[in-house]
């Protein structure tokens, strides 16, 4: 089959700010404890943090870390994680049932992102604590000093305030599931208050406030819609999040559920310009997408643990789905999709970073290897960074249970001025047919194929491991050329590629 697209240099989204392809990491399961953290593993540095994680983080060029939850922040004493590691308590973590050694709290946290050149996201407790508790953490992080929580910082080893600009105030605060989970009216309010406080201390920060856990909620979209009454004039970004499953072994209903995601996106876009608009603002505000990921393939197994049957264990494994072929399309489906809405989703965090639905997995003492979805997170943080392009594109379509029309060939394009480039992203759903795919080029000036990576696997369930850690794979692609002014590229049956232009 046959799809064609234009781009055209000055027909754009919008610039995309880097922080699209940030990440998440959350005291939950292995994440931190023999994820980043590990003293006695072979690789790890002066920091007991594991060398071979920081090195294929930094292979990432992961600009922003969301830290340290999720759920786990909604019951966090933050206090705990400072002052001597002897000292400090071991809690139990009532949101993942396990025991919290506080080994690793924002000290040891801000020297991994150093390490990895990274900035930090930090989100705040407004579960069990609230405005009081936020306000002391802030001026902890970021006060020079001269005051209690500031003088106390530098006590504890860290004179230089780490400056971090991106606060969230708490996390999913609309989910029953939340410790202190509230009603939007409680939650609007509390939040507008917290960030009144913040902004006290610091104008310049950037506040994100808790938008729908996901498109089902009940409660959505009417939550964002009376959040956003309370805090429209005081913060920056409404969170969302999403995860996808493929619990009906469907490809075709699997594949097609970045629209879900588009609608989602496009729905609260919508209930922002309501409030702006009702507010007579002249002020934006953006979306964070900061937990997005595949979540299903360790649901089954984590049930014991997180139903108290095993007691108060010290970072089990929990949330490690390991990702197969398939998930690669999904994950190179949901990147698309941002970049296309780059001109309203500012922040994305894949949910998470390493061992909890991660793209990186380790083995305590062992190995650490790439999983399956790395790498269409890979080529579009490395690759994706510049002015999101607005493609006209004409396509055969599909219809998935959900969604009507479901294009085929689903494609994002970014031109990054500086570098002269274009690199176009694309995702072929078809089963068993080859796409002729070919992109009228205009403005752009003379291009040729200077990298083109392509995946492909003869088993949707194929996964990677320790012991085969390359069996699903990118490998270099073949036969992409410019003729004129136009890119010609096939896309084989169920296949991510990127393909690199530049002069
Ligand atoms: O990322 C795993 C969990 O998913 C997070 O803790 C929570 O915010 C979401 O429900």
């Amino acid at each position: 089959m046959k799809a064609t697209a234009v781009a055209h240099k000055n027909f754009t989204v919008s610039e995309i700010d880097d922080r699209l392809y940030g990440a998440f990491l959350e005291h939950l399961g292995r994440a931190i404890y023999t994820g980043i953290y590990e003293p006695d593993h072979p690789t790890a540095d002066a920091n007991a943090m594991r060398g071979d994680v920081i090195e294929l983080v930094k292979e990432l060029d992961v600009p922003v870390v969301r830290y340290p939850g999720g759920n786990f922040v909604s019951a966090y004493n933050w206090e705990d994680g400072i002052g001597p590691k002897q000292d400090r308590p071991t809690r139990l973590d009532l949101a993942w049932h396990t025991a919290e050694s506080n080994e690793v709290g924002i000290h040891e946290f801000a020297e991994w992102c150093k390490s990895v050149g990274t900035e930090m996201m930090l989100a705040v407790n407004l579960g069990s604590r609230g405005l009081d508790a936020a306000r002391n953490f802030v001026e902890y992080v970021n006060h020079p000093g001269g005051s209690y929580w500031s003088d106390l910082r530098k006590k504890n080893g860290q004179e230089e305030p780490w400056n971090v600009k991106l606060w969230c105030l708490g996390n999913e605060m609309d989910g029953p599931w939340q410790i202190g989970h509230k009603d939007a009216e409680e939650y609007g309010k509390l939040a507008a208050e917290t960030a009144k406080a913040i902004r006290a201390f610091d104008k310049s920060l950037e506040l994100v406030v808790c938008g729908s856990s996901h498109s089902n909620m009940p409660t959505y979209p009417q939550w964002e819609a009376t959040v956003l009454e309370h805090t429209y004039d005081v913060v920056d970004y409404i969170s969302l999040h999403m995860y996808f499953a493929n619990h009906e072994k469907n490809a075709g209903n699997y594949l097609a559920l970045n629209q879900k995601l588009d609608d989602y996106i496009v729905a609260v876009q919508g209930v922002i310009n309501y409030v702006k608009a009702k507010k007579r603002s002249k002020k934006d505000i953006y979306i964070s997408f900061d937990e997005w990921n595949v979540w299903y393939h360790s649901r089954q197994q984590d049930r014991k643990i997180l139903e108290g049957q095993e007691g108060w264990p010290h970072a089990p494994a929990l949330l490690e789905d390991v990702y197969n072929f398939e998930d690669v399309l999904q994950v190179g489906l949901i990147l698309n999709t941002f970049i296309r809405r780059s001109d309203v989703v500012k922040i994305a965090c894949i949910a998470q970073l390493v061992n909890v639905i991660a793209p990186i997995m380790t083995e305590k003492g062992g190995d650490a290897w790439r999983q399956t979805i790395y790498y269409p997170y890979y080529f579009a943080s490395r690759f994706g960074r510049g002015t999101a392009l607005d493609l006209s594109i004409d396509c055969p379509t599909y219809d998935s249970d959900a969604f009507s029309g479901v294009a085929y060939a689903d494609v994002s394009a970014v031109h990054n001025q500086e570098e002269g480039t274009v690199t176009v992203f694309a995702v072929n759903r078809h089963p068993d047919e080859m796409v002729d795919f070919s992109v009228e080029l205009q403005g752009f000036g003379d291009m040729r194929v200077i990298d083109h990576r392509v995946m492909t696997h003869g088993d949707l369930n194929a996964v990677n491991t320790s012991a085969q850690p390359d069996e699903v794979a990118p490998r270099k692609g073949e036969g992409a050329s410019v003729s004129g002014d136009i890119l010609s590229v096939s896309l084989p049956p169920y296949s991510y590629q990127m393909v690199r232009l530049g002069r």
